[in-house]
């Protein structure tokens, strides 16, 4: 049979054609290739997932049984025994579907290359786009469903997922996060082994504060960062999601993920379309951290909100003052930062509340009116005040909450998530509740908070967007009662279109995505937002794990990093400035302090770090990651690196983990270079004696192959070494 094969290639000339004859859709990015079988009447099938392949090896891995075959979107009812992707109950009841292709599209966007295979059940009008993405500037292919139907009623979707993969089995391994508030992004790694694995969330407004929406498999056994193949997935939704890794028998693994759908059956109406979020996936022969260059590239070109602009450095109020917000103490915290060369004040929370003014986490949220007494001349003289020191101004809103003792909460009573005939459970401050943001005049609210904000001050650059509570008290009373079940789907629906209509008319805003701490690290929400916060817990040697494990899928650009005071507000344990400024030099690096409390050596220390930082920033917060050593090795050390696209710069990390007499500390081996090229070394942050290597060029193969030596003696201690190309 003549077989057509769809590549990057062959198809660029047939943007939006239908490819009727198509059997073998060959879906490639530069580096990686995405092969279905897709006959027309048939059954989309997954044939093979890794490395890029060109037609011939295709052919090959086709016509001599190398391939999977496995269905690509499966679904329930006439094979009721394995995992579905898809289970919907149609308008008179029946449970089942059984689909076939009736088109193949694709087309060419302004990034990608989108293929679109139309399946459509055989009895009833009940139809899903599987839609498959290749991007042309990164190695990532995303894949989503549409789901659609013109039945005469209703159709009920019981299960969701945006997709499957599935993976041979071996000596496969995952590795995931999991965490808590203050402890986000820890890194687990397991084998995986028959029976089901779930990765979830059950949140309803925040994600990643306990488990995380994305996963890597290491297909060669236990994941090493540099070597070794390995698949990485993450699901771009800011809601519940369900990872599912099911291992049936001895061939595969069956890897689904999408909207978590317990509590969440969703009744689709004829001719509406139910679009489910994109799952993203990437391969690389090089380790863990090869998917997380995937990933980075991916996010800072295409899916994180202005991913290639460059981050300010900035002083957040929070711990440094709490919510002991005046313009006194503000205007100090601001002359302060400048003077240390940081170029931008965030305040945080604290600043407004009318009728009740904040003064504790126990009331106001709703009321984004300023507390004048606190702030006689209103957010205006704050900005005023930034000016006058030369540094922009970012404010904290929390704008999808209220508390029961607000102005808010007294106008708008259903305009919460509760239920009428029970008493309602508040979160935070024993008074938190969280808005109905599937409603419109809520998603309106919303908007207006921020419009509000930079229609007054069109001068406020950044602002941080909190959301401090889970969904409780479920029940909307804006959703119908027989689409109550649509809440933990249609709020986040509802924040992504308020988050659009923000970003249509504040392009150049940079907006934080804060939710006690890291609770919204996804791609769900990064689209829309410039950065996010790791977590309140700012201690520099928890945030070297925190850092570690967020690196997986986030790229520094993202990661709100904070030096903080010593000793540490959440742990109590006392570090030395440079490991902290180290360690907060490895993300978007920032500062969260009293500076007033600062010495002057301290103060001075931090000036030149900070003008370091400005001018390892492009590599930093733009260039390729290496991890080198990990922290959960427990070698004693840890160390990471970043290195410029054209390999002419590269910043080199390493932290003393824990400090033992007589202890065998790794050589550091760097990974990325160039090995024809010679570096200079510098070290950065110098405190006592630099390195003997300051300043000595040494080519990127020795560093790379023979690796250094590095004088670590105590708890704590640290190095930071620029390496600059003198060819
Ligand atoms: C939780 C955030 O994570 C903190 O950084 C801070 O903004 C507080 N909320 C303010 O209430």
């Amino acid at each position: 049979m003549k077989r057509f094969y769809l590549s990057l290639f062959m198809c660029l000339g047939l943007s939006g054609s239908l490819m009727a004859q198509t059997n073998e859709v060959l879906i490639s990015t530069e580096n990686t290739s995405l092969l279905l079988d897709a006959p027309m009447g048939g059954v989309p099938k997954i044939m093979y997932y890794g490395a890029r392949i060109n037609e011939n090896e295709a052919k090959q891995i086709e016509e001599n049984g190398l391939s999977y075959g496995k269905e690509a979107y499966p679904v329930f009812g006439i094979n009721c025994v394995t995992e579905p992707a898809l289970m919907v109950s149609h308008a008179d009841g029946n449970m089942s579907l059984d689909m076939e292709i009736t088109g193949i599209k694709e087309e060419k966007t302004n990034d990608a290359t989108l293929y679109t295979i139309t399946l459509k059940d055989k009895v009833y009008p009940f139809t899903v786009d599987l839609v498959y993405k290749a991007y042309d500037n990164s190695d990532v292919i995303e894949l989503w469903s549409e789901i659609a139907h013109q039945e005469k009623k209703s159709v009920t979707l019981k299960q969701y997922a945006s997709g499957y993969m599935p993976i041979r089995r071996g000596d496969v391994w995952m590795s995931h996060l999991h965490g808590d508030w203050a402890a986000e992004g820890e890194v687990t790694t397991e084998p995986v082994t028959p029976g089901m694995k779930i990765i979830k969330n059950k949140d309803g407004a925040r994600n990643s504060h306990t488990d995380h929406a994305e996963i890597m498999f290491s297909l060669d056994g236990r994941p090493q960062e540099n070597s070794g193949q390995v698949i990485g997935a993450a699901l771009c939704w800011n809601g519940n999601y369900k990872l599912r890794v099911d291992t049936d028998n001895n061939r595969y693994h069956h890897f689904f993920a999408g909207i978590n759908e317990e509590a969440s059956d969703y009744k689709l109406e004829p001719k509406e379309i139910f679009v489910t979020p994109e799952l993203a996936f990437t391969y690389s022969p090089e380790g863990l951290s090869g998917v997380s260059r995937n990933f980075h590239k991916w996010a800072r070109n295409s899916k994180l909100y202005a991913g290639t602009k460059q981050r300010d450095i900035l002083l957040n109020s929070w711990e440094g003052v709490y919510f002991d917000i005046n313009e006194a103490g503000m205007d100090q915290m601001m002359e302060d930062i400048a003077s240390m060369g940081g170029e931008l004040f965030v305040m945080d929370d604290g600043w407004f509340g009318d009728k009740y003014p904040r003064k504790n986490d126990s009331s106001s949220l709703g009321d984004w009116m300023v507390d004048t007494e606190k702030l006689p001349n209103g957010v205006p003289g704050l900005v005023k005040t930034a000016q006058k020191h030369g540094i922009k101004f970012g404010i904290w809103i929390e704008p999808e909450m209220t508390n029961t003792v607000s102005e808010l909460y007294e106008k708008y009573p259903d305009w919460i998530i509760s239920q009428s005939n029970r008493p309602l459970a508040p979160g935070r401050g024993g008074t938190q509740l969280v808005l109905d943001v599937s409603n419109p005049k809520v998603q309106d609210f919303i908007f207006k908070v921020v419009d509000d904000l930079m229609t007054e001050n069109p001068e406020i650059d950044y602002i941080k967007w909190d959301a401090n509570m889970y969904i409780a008290n479920y029940g909307s009373h804006y959703l119908t009662a027989d689409k109550q079940s649509h809440l933990y789907v249609d709020y986040h629906k509802g924040l992504m279109d308020v988050m659009k209509r923000i970003r249509l008319k504040y392009p150049d805003l940079v907006i934080q995505a804060c939710a006690s701490g890291g609770g919204r690290a996804n791609y769900g929400i990064l689209p829309y937002f410039d950065e996010f916060w790791v977590s309140d817990n700012t201690d520099a040697l928890q945030r070297v794990y925190m850092q570690w494990g967020t690196s997986y899928f986030f790229p520094a650009v993202a990661m709100g990093s904070h030096v903080s005071a010593t000793k540490n507000h959440q742990t109590g344990r006392i570090m030395p400035l440079k490991f902290r400024f180290d360690v907060a030099m490895s993300g978007r690096l920032g500062m969260e302090i009293q500076p007033k409390d600062m010495t002057a050596d301290e103060k001075e220390f931090a000036r030149k770090a900070i003008a370091s930082y400005k001018n390892i920033r492009p590599v930093v917060q733009q260039g390729d990651l290496y991890r080198l050593i990990s922290p959960y090795d427990k070698k004693g050390v840890a160390s990471l690196m970043y290195v410029s696209p054209d390999k002419d710069q590269a910043v080199f990390y390493a932290y003393k983990m824990e400090h033992f007499v007589n202890q065998v500390i790794p050589r550091f081996r760097m990974a990325g270079l160039n090995p024809d090229k010679q570096y200079r070394l510098t070290e950065l942050n110098v405190e006592g004696e630099p390195i003997d290597l300051n300043g000595k060029v040494i080519s990127g193969a020795v560093l790379m192959n023979e690796g250094i030596e590095l004088p670590l003696r105590t708890e704590y201690a640290s190095r930071v070494i620029e390496l600059n190309s003198i060819d």
